[in-house]
């Protein structure tokens, strides 16, 4: 154990900066905001102004050669850009001083991907990752005065067709109803830049993260990655320094040290002499080791489960003989996780769910559900993913439905620093999976020397977020074998190996190095440790004794909770909808495209035989004929009506079955969009919340009284609680209503307790037996000091059949909030009824965000808040506001 040190910080602090820039003596920034950048094509019939970081797709569309990405057809119409190649040129001056320094370093954070780098005409580099930052020491190559750097880019569709013809690896192509391209998995590069079954091709080239050139001595700190452990007293936390000291083997010497500011008034100083050599490219790790009494530090907790305290940590090198510092600063939180997979019997004894492991989050000591959905890039085009309104939206939107785990998807990016600095604030764990995702991969060296390059550079980088609380090696690919997705069973033992050499003997002992206080599932789903005994291709992945499973029904009943299997871990399940019409808007405004056959609407639905699917879902229980006047907005209504309700079902299920197979997960399939199209996401592309995203709110409640219809008939009613602290002498509350009728015909109660974050069964009830099933519904709620649930419903036979639902004369009334002018955005929604409705949905012409949607009322009177995005008169928005509900 290391003597913690308490040192004056400001020694450091004094010599830091230089020319305003820490780390180095000089910097030259080459982002576009600097410094001017062009694109040309090859033949050079088009340059154009060009954007750093950008990408090929915005440059064109901005320069008015190709209209907007997301309009109509456009993902086709402007696929000869794919195919062309660009150059990006810039030129730059440098200043005889900077030549002065030992280290002249061009940092390329991202390049997208396969890309020939010039400067002043000599080629002095090539690019084939884009998920990794390069680094190249270009001194030789640079000059006092002007200079010229050029990244030329290679087609990304040759690109990949190239490395197919000599290293093919399944899938042949993605299905065709993806208008998309082939041999993804042959790139470095996002994956679903080729086309997925929710998004469009836009296989797009790019720099599309920062640029620079940095001008040193010594070395500086690339990243600090940060290991934290605990005892009963103390906090023990490991700090390394990532060094670099250009590119080739070196000696630095220096003084590394750590501030800790645990509050206002206190901070924790350590610090110590270096001397190491690096390694041949020129980088070395350094260590401090801190100590930190655990009553100065509060504890870090996911959202809904406690507050997200976190603490700056700065590090610094001095390096010897040079009048700067090279710092790194990052926030950190304190917690420990641990993804437990022990004895099922412990937890649940000698039953069916008894056999097999455990597969549950362990955050501070506790077990904590997993509440959550699947996150995919926040943009098609990489360049614009990390926009600080849309991230800030999407993860608070996240937080606003108490979620407290996203699953960063790995046929995406790995998202900017924001993302989870974001996600560190508003305690959404992170499940990351490195970016490998339904198909198979090559294992040439080529590809596996820069996977292992990525792997490294986005461990350190991602690893000291509180917020990261898994890693997996790839999306679907242990299924996808065993289940012969992509044909692959002719040469199932070539497919087995390859996958043992690229997750387990490549990726797996990087991880575990870097990271070794986090768990690395070699694939996602899997049987998690079961899987790894299995050989990593289990026999059955989707085992409901094991790890985690993803669930996709499009046939059976989705509203029934009877139809889904068991899981330790829901890692995905979803269901399709449609985007409202105003999104839809944003791509067309053709009326003619407005109809399920037009050639628009089946562009863009990917899903081979999606809106068959979700046809048979809508018409098990609701009414809509096809030669209805208004189909296509029904179908658009409906859609998402039945959407939500699947959704519910299948969460509430899983949240139930905490109590009798430890579910300890459920993150549906999918947070968000790419374009204005059916997909899984329950908030549109633009931050429209569908119904979905309102429902969420209710199903992931803290506490939830959430009734299952079973097979007898029956009703079992659970109480689940995700909080710390017991449910005792509570009342369950059934209201039984006549469809006919706002006055319950019978209102019963039942006792009922919960642990603390537990899920139990209370009661099965049989009282609507009597009744006549097509004239009633029943709504349940608690009845509890202090805590709150929302209501919740029991339809009991499909609403197509329902009896008595009648026509409500309802009126929407809008107020402004009249208090101070923070919330002169606010508005007071006031509902009144005096019938029944179902799935009662409000929309706005003007942006803005309503406090609930897609009520069930079974009362006279409903208040709720409307808030606009931007300030706008209260007769403008009440024109613009109406409203819809389910009748047939
Ligand atoms: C030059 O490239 C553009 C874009 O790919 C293409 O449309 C055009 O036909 C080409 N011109 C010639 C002369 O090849
Ligand atoms: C990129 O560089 C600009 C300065 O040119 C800086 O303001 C910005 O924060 C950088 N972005 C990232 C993600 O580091
Ligand atoms: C820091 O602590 C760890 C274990 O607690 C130990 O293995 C390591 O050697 C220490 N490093 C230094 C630089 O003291
Ligand atoms: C569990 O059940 C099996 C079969 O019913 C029985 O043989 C076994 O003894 C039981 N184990 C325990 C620990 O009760
Ligand atoms: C369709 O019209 C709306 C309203 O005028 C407009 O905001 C939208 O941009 C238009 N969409 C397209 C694709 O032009
Ligand atoms: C649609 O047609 C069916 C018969 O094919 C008819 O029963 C129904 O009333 C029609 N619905 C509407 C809304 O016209
Ligand atoms: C529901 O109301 C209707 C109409 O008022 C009535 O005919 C029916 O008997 C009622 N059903 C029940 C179960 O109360």
């Amino acid at each position: 154990m290391t003597r913690v040190t308490y040192l004056v910080w400001s020694v450091l602090v004094l010599t830091v900066i230089i020319n305003g820039i820490s780390g180095q003596e000089y910097k030259i920034e080459l982002s576009s905001s600097h410094v001017t950048w062009r694109v040309e094509n090859k033949n050079k019939s088009i340059s154009v102004a060009a954007t750093v970081p950008g990408g090929i797709y915005t440059d064109l569309q901005n320069a008015g050669i190709i209209g907007n990405v997301l309009d109509g057809f456009n993902d086709v119409l402007a696929r000869w850009v794919a195919y062309d190649s660009w150059t990006y040129e810039t030129k730059f001056q440098v200043r005889p001083e900077y030549l002065e320094h030992a280290a002249s370093i061009l940092v390329l954070e991202g390049v997208d991907t396969v890309a020939f780098l010039e400067m002043n005409g000599r080629p002095f580099g090539l690019t084939n990752n884009m998920f990794v930052r390069y680094v190249f020491d270009i001194k030789q190559y640079l000059k006092a005065g002007e200079n010229e750097l050029g990244v030329r880019f290679m087609s990304p569709l040759e690109a990949a067709n190239a490395r197919s013809e000599k290293h093919f690896t399944a899938p042949q192509c993605v299905p065709q109803e993806y208008h998309g391209e082939c041999h993804a998995n042959q790139l470095r590069k996002m994956q679903a830049s080729f086309s997925w079954d929710w998004g469009p091709a836009f296989p797009s080239v790019g720099l599309w993260k920062n640029v620079s050139i940095e001008f040193y001595n010594g070395a500086i700190i690339r990243t600090v990655t940060t290991h934290i452990n605990r005892d009963k007293f103390h906090w023990y936390l490991k700090i390394v320094a990532h060094l670099e000291s250009g590119v080739k083997k070196q000696k630095v010497k220096g003084y590394l040290s750590a501030k800790l500011s645990v509050n206002a008034h206190q901070s924790l100083t350590i610090g110590k002499h270096i001397e190491l050599w690096t390694r041949d490219d020129g980088k070395i790790e350094a260590e401090l080791n801190m100590t930190i009494h655990a009553n100065v530090i509060s504890l870090w907790w996911p959202n809904g489960y406690g507050e997200q305290p976190l603490y700056d940590l700065e590090v610094g090198l001095m390096n010897e003989g040079e009048s700067h510092v090279s710092r790194k600063q990052v926030r950190i939180g304190f917690r420990t996780i641990e993804l437990v997979e022990d004895d099922a019997s412990t937890a649940l004894g000698n039953t069916t769910g008894g056999q097999g492991l455990t597969f549950y989050f362990k955050v501070n000591g506790y077990p904590l559900f997993m509440k959550g959905s699947n996150w995919i890039p926040s943009n098609i085009l990489p360049e614009l993913g990390a926009d600080k309104e849309i991230v800030d939206h999407l993860l608070m939107s996240a937080r606003d439905t108490h979620m407290a785990m996203l699953r960063v998807w790995g046929g995406g990016v790995y998202e900017s620093d924001y993302f989870y600095q974001k996600c560190d604030e508003l305690g959404i764990l992170i499940w990351q999976d490195f970016l490998f995702a339904c198909a198979m991969y090559p294992t040439d060296a080529e590809f596996l020397e820069t996977v292992q390059v990525e792997i490294e550079q986005n461990v350190n980088r991602l690893q000291h977020h509180a917020s990261i609380a898994v890693w997996a090696g790839n999306n679907e690919n242990e299924v996808a074998i065993r289940g012969n997705w992509y044909n692959t069973q002719p040469e199932f033992d070539r497919y087995k190996s390859e996958y043992i050499k690229l997750y387990v003997d490549v990726i797996k002992p990087i991880v575990e190095r870097l990271d070794p206080g986090r768990r690395y599932l070699v694939s996602s789903p899997s049987n998690g440790r079961k899987s790894e005994e299995d050989g990593y291709i289990a026999l059955n992945p989707y085992d409901a004794h094991y790890g985690d499973t993803h669930y996709y029904n499009y046939i059976a009943d989705n509203w029934d909770f009877n139809i889904y299997p068991q899981t330790r871990f829901a890692s995905e399940y979803g269901f399709q909808s449609f985007p409202s019409l105003k999104t839809m808007r944003s791509a067309t405004n053709k009326s003619a495209d407005f109809s399920l056959d037009s050639d628009y609407s089946k562009h863009r639905q990917h899903s081979p035989n999606g809106n068959n699917n979700i046809e048979v879902q809508i018409t098990r229980h609701l009414r809509l004929d096809k030669n209805d006047t208004d189909y296509f907005r029904k179908f658009v209504f409906f859609s998402q009506i039945s959407q939500a309700m699947s959704i519910k079902a299948e969460t509430e299920f899983y949240r139930q079955s905490q109590a009798d197979w430890f579910t300890m997960g459920a993150l549906y399939w999918q947070l968000n969009d790419v374009w204005q199209a059916p997909s899984w996401a329950g908030i549109e592309y633009g931050g429209k919340w569908k119904m979905l995203h309102y429902f969420a709110r209710r199903f992931f409640a803290p506490v939830l009284v959430s009734p299952r219809l079973t097979l007898t008939g029956d009703v079992d009613v659970y109480l689940i609680n995700d909080r710390f602290v017991p449910i005792i002498d509570a009342e369950i509350i059934v209201d039984v209503f006549n469809w006919s009728s706002l006055t319950p015909i019978l209102t019963q109660s039942y006792p009922a307790n919960t642990e603390a974050l537990s899920s139990t069964k209370q009661a099965s009830l049989d009282i609507w037996k009597k009744e006549n099933k097509e004239e009633i519904l029943l709504k349940f709620s608690l009845k509890c000091m202090g805590v709150e649930s929302p209501p919740n419903y029991i339809f009991p036979v499909p609403l197509k059949t329902v009896k008595g639902l009648s026509t409500p004369n309802i009126r929407v009334k809008l107020r402004r909030l009249d208090v101070s002018s923070e919330d002169e955005n606010r508005f007071v929604v006031t509902i009144k009824t005096d019938a029944i409705v179902l799935f009662f949905w409000l929309e706005s012409e003007v942006d803005g965000h309503f406090s609930d949607n897609g009520l069930i009322l079974t009362e006279g009177e409903t208040q709720l808040y409307f808030t606009t995005k931007v300030s706008t008169n209260k007769k403008t928005i009440q024109r613009g506001i109406s409203y819809s509900y389910y009748m047939h």
